[in-house]
């Protein structure tokens, strides 16, 4: 499928015959046919395909929640075109605290799975597709009428090919840190950890949610601060692929998603996910059990917080050895939870990533004069990738 089209007779990048538009589902697949070489090799092809179309089910997704993008010549017939880039979106809710100090329920589209294909790269066709998108997806999805739907005020991606192809394009590289843990088999039962299961997470990601309204509303500067809302659905997302990946390689999933320690008011909790990039027993698959989220409610560094973030952690070290991952990540800690986790004397290495997952922001703003440079990205985990 698709129309093979001789390489002197290519369009120009700025070609106003070029225009984004959606793929049938036969472009689809297409798509994830090729994309499957670069983000396809732990599963087999059929799996991976498998894969990426029930990811457009899953509550999250469904709805016209993700929407897949395609570059194509104007002049040519949906399944008999050439798609010389390929991505999508995904509309995920935000709490955004402008400049003039009002809290705002809006929506931002996190785009993945950008893509060209091998034989039309390096002319530009991926940067147009995504300057094309920049401006689309400012308008998106957004409907007046609809609470916490009337505005798009940015979109973000994580970058794999470093800082400054998106950059370029207008999406800021913000922090991009980790702390990694190396595995440690077999769980420590100290008594006081409790295992999350999916039942347990509602609950916790409504709590969360008010939290962060509370303080977004208590923020003293007057800079526009974004958050990420990390809802139940977000979570969700994460446990429906890992639960769709370790059904494939292992033939059962895991039910156990995080750790909570302590009583509502000073507990410590983490949500976590496994993800698979490569074949289990790789030695440079890059499998990982992410921690997607982690709330040290009272925010203090104390002797309590330590010892619950240190059993939370020896969990997720172990559920990581026995699910064959090859460490524990936990994205961008506050500058408590580094002194937390110096304080655990656990084994861990920071790491300042520069070349993959960087978390960029476009921002489109209250105000024309606003730039990317004014915004304070909280909040900053794991659990806003896609
Ligand atoms: C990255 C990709 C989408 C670029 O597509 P493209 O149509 O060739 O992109 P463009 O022609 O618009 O731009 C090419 C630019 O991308 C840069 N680029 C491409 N691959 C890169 C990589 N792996 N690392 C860093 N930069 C890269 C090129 O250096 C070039 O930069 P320049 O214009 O400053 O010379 C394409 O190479 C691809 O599909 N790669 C595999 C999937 C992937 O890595 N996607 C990105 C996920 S974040």
């Amino acid at each position: 499928m698709g129309s093979q089209i001789p390489a002197t007779a290519l369009p120009d990048r700025d070609s106003h015959s070029l225009r984004l538009s959606h793929p049938t589902y036969q472009e689809k697949v297409a798509t994830w046919l090729l994309n499957s070489k670069s983000w396809g090799s732990a599963l087999d092809l059929d799996s991976y395909l498998e894969r990426e179309e029930y990811l457009t089910k899953v509550p999250l997704a469904r709805n016209d929640g993700v929407t897949h993008w395609i570059l194509v010549d104007t002049t040519a017939s949906p399944d008999d075109r050439a798609i010389y880039a390929s991505c999508e979106s995904l509309r995920k809710r935000s709490l955004v605290r402008t400049a003039e100090g009002k809290l705002k329920e809006v929506i931002c589209h996190g785009i993945g799975s950008v893509f060209a294909n091998p034989k039309y790269r390096g002319k530009g066709y991926a940067g147009r597709m995504l300057k094309d998108l920049a401006l689309v997806l400012r308008t998106w999805q957004i409907e007046k009428n609809v609470s916490g739907r009337e505005e798009c005020m940015f979109s973000f991606l994580y970058s794999d090919i470093g800082k400054n192809f998106y950059a370029n394009m207008g999406w800021q590289p913000f922090p991009s840190s980790h702390i990694s843990f190396p595995l440690v088999a077999g769980a420590v039962d100290n008594g006081h950890v409790k295992p999350l299961v999916c039942e347990d997470l509602l609950a916790l990601c409504e709590f969360d949610e008010e939290n962060i309204r509370k303080s977004l509303q208590n923020v003293k500067n007057e800079r526009p601060h974004v958050y990420l809302v990390p809802d139940y659905e977000v979570m969700q997302w994460h446990h429906l692929r890992e639960d769709f990946m370790t059904g494939k390689l292992f033939g059962k999933s895991p039910t156990t998603k995080g750790a909570i320690v302590g009583e509502e008011g000073s507990r410590v909790w983490a949500i976590w996910t496994r993800a698979y990039y490569g074949p289990l027993d790789g030695a440079e698959s890059g499998n990982t059990l992410y921690i997607l989220r982690l709330i040290v409610e009272d925010e203090q560094v104390n002797e309590a917080n330590t010892q619950a973030l240190k059993s939370i952690l020896e969990l997720a070290q172990a559920e990581a050895a026995e699910w064959r991952c090859q460490h524990v990540a936990l994205w961008n800690p506050t500058e408590n939870v580094k002194g937390l986790v110096g304080n655990t004397k656990l084994d861990h290495e920071s790491v300042d990533r520069q070349s993959d997952s960087i978390a960029s922001l476009m921002w489109y703003g209250s105000k024309d004069h606003e730039k990317v440079d004014d915004v304070e990205w909280l909040g900053n985990e794991k659990y806003g990738w896609c």
